[in-house]
């Protein structure tokens, strides 16, 4: 069947950017379904990295159809900037190979003040966004007064609405926040101006991967985010405001339910996090500082949109066998292979306890109530070699082979490949 689903399993970062680049070489469609430019995705080429935020990850390969979705919100500034890097690195991004859905909602500066103003006013007990305005965008999606990409190809009309959008976010920002008012006439020229830039790459694009399905194309869908932020699915309220899982790449993409070939999880070999938000087998001290890194590596556990450093520990076997029932999950990729070198010793939580000692394969309501719960363990012992040349199965140090197996066996679900480093050709293809 020519749909793939590319999910990231935790709580974001698990290296999906590279994931679909390698997917992409066998895709001619690559689509993203959910979020914004809340997403970092790390690709690199060669010498070559690149960071993307909204656009595809599979535009590095020239024979790919880029797609944004009706599920995205779209900061167009960020999509602006973003295509002026890409085409400084020698990427073409043309409206034949770039295609946004009329049905995509815009993120404006008022949606990013006020996301900021409400974390702030929640204090200690904020999510931790990344401030791009999501969740604001995406809750007048919901209320019904959104400003769609469809909006953009009436000039008129366009200007009329950001009028009103506007006029409604300074009313909040000064009722709610005691804030100053955003100036309306330069967001309004500046919007007109992103809308005339973006006009010829505004299509029906549920129609066109309708027609690119039914024509056997290979179509690659990139989720953002991991889907234990997912808004149905995730530690709500620590989540971000769209569907991350599996499922909904039906619906952010506009395409009815269709047979899909694989639906791979990014899987990374620890777990991290950034935001705030129940984080059972996260790790402090030593043992912290040596999964996430210094930040003197570009792969370090800093955020790919933030810079923040990202909360890190154990990987968590319950929640992965979570993900792989919400998102009926087929294969895995298991990254950062490499950063486990040279520890004596590897934990992976196997089960839950709760304060009676009553043991949970998963818990019982879903993952937001995860304080409640103490991590159990099994310990298995690292392996010292550098990872970071091999390419084989048979090349991988028996106790990394034993890893792999052992999450396989966790989880129940297969590792399809396990990456060794973060350019494209650290990879290992793992046998079944
Ligand atoms: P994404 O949001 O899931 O696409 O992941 P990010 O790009 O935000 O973060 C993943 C980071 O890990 C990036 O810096 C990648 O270049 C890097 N990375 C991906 N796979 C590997 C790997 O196997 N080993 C190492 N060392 N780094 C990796
Ligand atoms: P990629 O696609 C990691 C987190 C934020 C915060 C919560 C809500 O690179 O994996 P939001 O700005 O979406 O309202 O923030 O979600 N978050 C991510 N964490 N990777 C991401 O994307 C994320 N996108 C959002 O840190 O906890
Ligand atoms: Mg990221």
């Amino acid at each position: 069947m020519p749909l793939k689903i590319l999910v990231g399993t935790q709580w974001g970062d698990e290296g999906k950017g590279r994931i679909v680049d390698l997917l992409s070489a066998q895709s001619d469609i690559v689509a993203r379904y959910n979020g914004g430019d809340n997403a970092g995705h790390t690709v690199t080429v060669g010498d070559h990295t690149f960071k993307l935020h909204l656009i595809p990850s599979g535009i590095i390969h020239p024979h790919t159809l880029g797609i944004l979705g009706n599920g995205l919100v779209i900061n167009p500034k960020s999509l602006i900037t973003e295509m002026a890097m890409l085409r400084e690195s020698g990427i073409e991004v043309s409206p034949d190979r770039l295609k946004i859905s009329f049905a995509a909602h815009l993120i404006t500066p008022g949606h990013i003040t006020l996301d900021r103003a409400r974390e702030a006013a929640l204090g200690k007990g904020l999510i931790g966004t990344t401030g791009r305005g999501i969740g604001p965008a995406y809750t007048d999606k919901v209320s019904r007064k959104g400003l769609r990409l469809l909006d953009m190809l009436d000039l008129p009309l366009f200007e009329e609405k950001l009028h009103l959008h506007l006029q409604k976010v300074n009313y909040d920002l000064s009722f709610y926040y005691q804030m100053a008012p955003l100036p309306e006439d330069s967001i309004v020229d500046e919007y007109i101006e992103y809308a005339r830039q973006l006009q010829e790459y505004i299509v029906d694009t549920g129609a066109l991967l309708d027609i690119a399905l039914h024509e056997g194309k290979l179509v690659l869908a990139e989720g953002a985010q991991g889907m234990l932020l997912d808004i149905d699915h995730g530690s709500y309220p620590f989540v971000t405001s769209s569907n991350v899982t599996a499922t909904g790449v039906f619906n952010g993409l506009g395409i009815g339910i269709c047979p899909v070939e694989n639906v791979i999880g990014a899987t990374k070999a620890f777990q991290s996090r950034v935001g705030a938000g129940p984080f059972p087998t996260e790790l402090d001290g030593e043992m912290a500082e040596r999964l996430r890194g210094t930040g003197a590596k570009p792969w370090d556990e800093f955020g790919t949109t933030t810079g923040r450093p990202r909360r890190v520990g154990w990987l968590d076997g319950v929640l992965l066998r979570y993900a792989r029932r919400i998102n009926g999950l087929t294969d895995l990729v298991l990254t950062k292979m490499d950063v486990l070198s040279g520890l004596a010793e590897i934990k992976v939580c196997t089960v839950y306890k709760d304060i009676h000692e009553e043991t949970f394969a998963v818990p019982p309501l879903g993952i937001t109530q995860l304080d409640q719960y103490k991590p159990v363990y099994e310990t298995l012992p690292g392996w010292q070699e550098d990872l970071t040349g091999v390419r084989n199965w048979d090349d991988l140090p028996e106790n990394a082979r034993s890893y792999i197996r052992f999450v396989e066996q966790t989880s129940g679900v297969r590792v399809m490949l396990a990456s060794v480093g973060p350019e494209r050709s650290q990879v290992v293809e793992v046998p079944a």
